[in-house]
């Protein structure tokens, strides 16, 4: 089956401000049909602005709206306004499909191994932003658009399914999402829900920049340094681009688990 992204669309993007999440909602944004609605979600209000200039610049007509949000503590409640004002009395059955983009992520004290962080607020934390955020808001789109077709999409890594030294946050942060995922697909397998947890591959953005400072993983850091001195690092654009690929050819199962580098 393939995917026609050419739909009036109510489309959300978490984690919009900067990196793969502001590349991902522009170019998503421009296969859409005039009259698309682009939610977008993160903090910083300036580069939320920055995304939305963007996409109103493709000059198709869609109606972009931002909301400065702090996933590390929002609640059902929140999502559910949210959703609500986002919609501003229009019926939901007036978009032709519900897309979602959970990009949002944050990699976590990569300056500690496994064994260090006994503290369970610290990872309460980390796991409200990076998955409890996640889940709750996936139940509320779910309410919200419980008529339409829905595109889910979770950006996942290989960390999701490998160990990596100095990432226990993140493996296991990555892990927990792309199974919540896999559960979902499971579940609407006979609804006209696609889901896919995409793992974008290492990328040149302020996560990476973030690793190659900090993490005591010195191999990986190094392998990032050397991808950044050679520019051989992926960047958005590319990594947007074979996630469009992948999505409208959807040779994928729903659930799957579809990495950049797979054929
Ligand atoms: N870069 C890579 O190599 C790579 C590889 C595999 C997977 N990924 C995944 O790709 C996704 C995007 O990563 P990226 O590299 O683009 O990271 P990034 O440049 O650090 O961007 C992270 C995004 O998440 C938002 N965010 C972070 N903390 C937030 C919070 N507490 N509340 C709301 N929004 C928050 C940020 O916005 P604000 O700061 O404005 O809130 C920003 O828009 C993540 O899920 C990441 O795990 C990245």
């Amino acid at each position: 089956m393939v995917v026609d992204l050419e739909k009036r669309t109510y489309l959300l993007v978490t984690g919009a401000s900067r990196g793969i999440g502001q590349r991902m909602a522009v170019d998503v944004s421009a296969k859409l049909k005039a009259g698309s609605l682009i939610v977008l979600l993160a903090r910083s209000e300036q580069g939320l602005a920055q995304t939305k200039a963007s996409i109103t610049a493709l000059g198709n007509d869609l109606n972009v709206i931002t909301f400065s949000i702090d996933l590390s503590s929002a609640t059902a409640t929140q999502f559910q306004e949210l959703l609500a004002k986002s919609l501003d009395g229009t019926k939901a059955s007036n978009f032709e499909r519900a897309f979602i983009i959970h990009n949002a992520g944050s990699v976590g004290d990569v300056s500690k191994s496994a064994i260090d962080v006994s503290d369970t607020t610290v990872w309460q934390q980390y796991y409200h932003m990076n998955v409890f955020s996640v889940i709750s808001l996936n139940c509320e789109f779910f309410r919200a658009f419980n008529c339409l077709p829905k595109i889910v999409v979770n950006i996942s890594s290989k960390c999701g399914i490998e160990p990596y030294a100095s990432m226990s946050f993140y493996c296991s942060g990555k892990a927990a999402r792309n199974m919540y995922f896999r559960v979902l697909a499971t579940e609407q397998a006979d609804e006209d829900v696609v889901v896919l947890n995409y793992a974008p591959g290492a990328i040149d953005t302020d996560m990476t920049v973030l690793v190659q400072r900090e993490s005591i993983n010195k191999e990986l850091a190094g392998f990032f340094k050397m991808q950044r001195d050679t520019k051989t690092m992926l960047t958005t654009e590319q990594t947007t681009k074979k996630f469009l690929l992948v999505l409208e050819a959807q040779k994928f199962k729903s659930g799957d688990h579809v990495d950049y580098w797979d054929e």
